[in-house]
C-alpha cells in the first residue's frame, strides 16, 4: 500500500506509529496533522523551522499566531535560561509577574489591573465568569463563527453549517462537542458579525439577561475581515444601556497596535482576554480590563465573588518570556510589521490579478488570509466554503507545505519581526505557481 511505502520512508511516519499508539489520532492538538502523517519539528530558528527529515521551511503560522519575534529569540532564551536555574514555579509570588503586569498595564490606559492564566481558553472563561460575577446574569452573546477557544459557552456555533444555522436573523445556538449541556446553548446568545442592526435586535430579545457581548476584532474564523466601525459602536452602546460588559478576544489581535486592535476603534471593551504572543513563546493567557470589575476576583474583598486560581499562572519562565517579548515589540516594532504585512497583502491581490482565479485577501496589523471566493467574505456564512472551494485551499495548502512555505490551515498567514520582504516574496513566488494549480483545478471542476 502507498500508505506503507511511506510510513518506511520517513521518520516522521515511524514516530507517527508511535504517537498512534498512545494518543487518540495520535497527537494531543488536531492543529498538527497533516495526512499522511504529522511531520515532526525539529529546530526552530527566527522565521524558519526545520523539520526531521531536514527539510526547512518559512513560517508564517509561528504555532497559531503566538511566536511574535519567531523562533529562539536570543535575548527571549537567555532571559528564560537564566530564570530556569532559579526555578520554574513557587508556591509563592514572584517579582517577575508584577514587572510584567506593570508592562501590559503600561500599554492600555483601559488596563486597570490584570490578571494572568496558562490559555487563551482560560482567559476568555475568566472573562465570561468575571462578567457574570459583576452582573449577577448568566447568559452571553457571541459572534457567529468566532473562536473563542474550549469553553462550553464561549465555543457555540464555532462550527454552524449551513444545515444547523437557522435564519440570519435569529442563528441557531448550535453545539460542538457532543454531549453540550442543554442549558448551555440556553445561555448563549449567538449574533451575526457586523451586522449591527440584526445583532442589536438580538440582542434585545435577551435585554435583561445579558452579563457580556464577547467579540473578536479580527476574527480569524469568521473570515479575518476586521470590525467595522458602527458594529463596536453599537454592541457598546447596546452593552451600555442594558447594564452588560463588553469583552474583547484579543488572544490573537493584540498584536495590531501597541495597546491592541482595540485601539482602531473610539470605544473601549470592560475586559479583555489576551494570550498567545504574550508568553513569549510559553503557555499563557490574561484578563486586563476596569477595576471594579477586576475586583470580582480580589480575595481581599469581604464576599469573593469569582475565586479565581491556577496553578501555573503567572509561573516566571512565562511572566519572563513574555516580558522580554512585549518589550521588544515596542510601537516601532508594531508599525514596521503592520507595514510589512500591508506589503504581503497588496502582492497577494496583485498575485491574484495577475492568476486570474475567483480569490481574495482578507487581513489587518500583521495578519492575513487567501480564500478561495472571488469577493472579501462579509461573515461566518459568506466565508463557509463550498466543497470545491476546500478542495482548492488544501491544492494550494499542499503546494506551499512542499514548496518550503508553512501557512496556518485556513490560508492564513501571521508575520513575525525578524520577517523581512525577502520572505514575503518567496511566499509570492510560491503562491503564483500555486494559483496556477487552482487555474487547472478549475478547468477540471467547471469540465466535471
Ligand atoms: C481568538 C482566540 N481566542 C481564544 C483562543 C484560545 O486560546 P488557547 O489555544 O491558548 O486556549 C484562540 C486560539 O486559537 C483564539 O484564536
Amino acid at each position: 500500500m502507498q500508505q506503507d511505502i511511506l510510513i518506511e520512508q520517513s521518520s516522521s511516519a515511524a514516530l507517527y506509529q508511535r504517537a498512534l499508539k498512545v494518543m487518540p489520532g495520535g497527537c494531543s492538538r488536531n492543529t498538527v496533522l497533516r495526512k499522511p502523517h504529522p511531520l515532526y519539528a525539529q529546530r526552530g530558528e527566527g522565521c524558519y523551522v526545520t523539520d526531521i527529515e531536514g527539510v526547512r521551511r518559512i513560517d508564517f503560522a509561528n504555532n497559531m499566531a503566538s511566536l511574535i519575534h519567531g523562533h529562539a529569540h536570543p535575548e527571549v532564551v537567555s532571559a528564560v535560561t537564566e530564570q530556569l536555574k532559579k526555578g520554574t514555579a513557587f508556591t509563592l509570588a514572584t517579582e517577575a509577574e508584577i514587572d510584567y503586569a506593570e508592562h501590559l498595564c503600561s500599554r492600555n490606559a483601559g488596563f486597570d489591573k490584570i490578571r494572568f492564566v496558562n490559555s487563551g481558553t482560560e482567559a476568555i472563561m475568566s472573562c465570561v465568569k468575571a462578567a457574570r460575577a459583576y452582573t449577577g446574569r448568566a447568559k452571553i452573546a457571541k459572534v457567529e463563527g468566532a473562536y473563542h477557544g474550549l469553553y462550553d459557552y464561549a465555543e457555540v456555533s464555532q462550527t454552524s453549517k449551513p444545515t444547523d444555522w437557522g435564519d440570519e436573523s435569529k442563528p441557531v445556538s448550535v453545539a460542538v462537542a457532543h454531549g453540550t449541556p442543554a442549558s448551555a446553548l440556553m445561555d448563549v446568545v449567538v449574533i451575526p458579525f457586523n451586522d449591527a442592526e440584526r445583532a442589536v435586535a438580538i440582542l434585545d430579545q435577551h435585554a435583561d439577561e445579558l452579563a457580556c457581548v464577547l467579540v473578536d476584532l479580527l476574527p480569524h474564523r469568521v473570515g479575518l475581515l476586521p470590525a467595522s466601525q458602527e458594529f463596536v459602536n453599537a454592541l457598546h452602546q447596546w452593552t451600555r444601556d442594558n447594564g452588560a460588559l463588553l469583552v474583547y478576544d484579543e488572544v490573537i489581535t493584540f498584536r495590531s497596535r501597541y495597546g491592541g486592535a482595540q485601539r482602531w476603534y473610539d470605544v473601549s471593551p470592560d475586559l479583555t482576554a489576551m494570550g498567545k504572543m504574550i508568553g513569549g513563546g510559553f503557555p499563557v493567557g490574561a484578563l486586563a480590563g476596569r477595576a471594579d470589575v477586576m475586583d470580582v476576583m480580589n480575595p481581599l474583598a469581604d464576599k469573593v465573588l469569582f475565586p479565581h486560581s491556577g496553578t501555573f499562572s503567572a509561573n516566571p519562565i512565562t511572566m519572563t518570556a513574555g516580558r522580554v517579548t512585549m518589550e521588544l515589540f515596542d510601537e516601532a516594532a508594531v508599525l514596521k510589521l503592520n507595514r510589512l504585512a500591508e506589503y504581503a497583502r497588496t502582492r497577494l491581490m496583485e498575485a491574484i490579478r495577475l492568476a486570474d482565479i475567483p480569490a481574495c485577501v482578507t487581513g489587518g496589523g500583521s495578519m492575513f488570509r487567501v480564500h478561495m471566493k472571488p469577493e472579501p467574505p462579509a461573515n461566518y456564512r459568506a466565508a463557509f466554503q463550498t466543497p470545491e472551494e476546500t478542495t482548492r485551499l488544501n491544492v494550494l495548502l499542499d503546494h506551499l507545505f512542499d514548496n518550503g512555505v508553512m501557512m496556518i490551515n485556513t490560508c492564513s498567514g501571521t508575520l513575525s519581526t525578524v520577517m523581512t520582504e525577502k520572505e514575503i516574496d518567496i511566499l509570492i513566488d510560491v503562491m503564483l505557481s500555486g494559483f496556477g494549480k487552482i487555474k487547472k483545478l478549475l478547468a477540471k471542476q467547471k469540465s466535471v
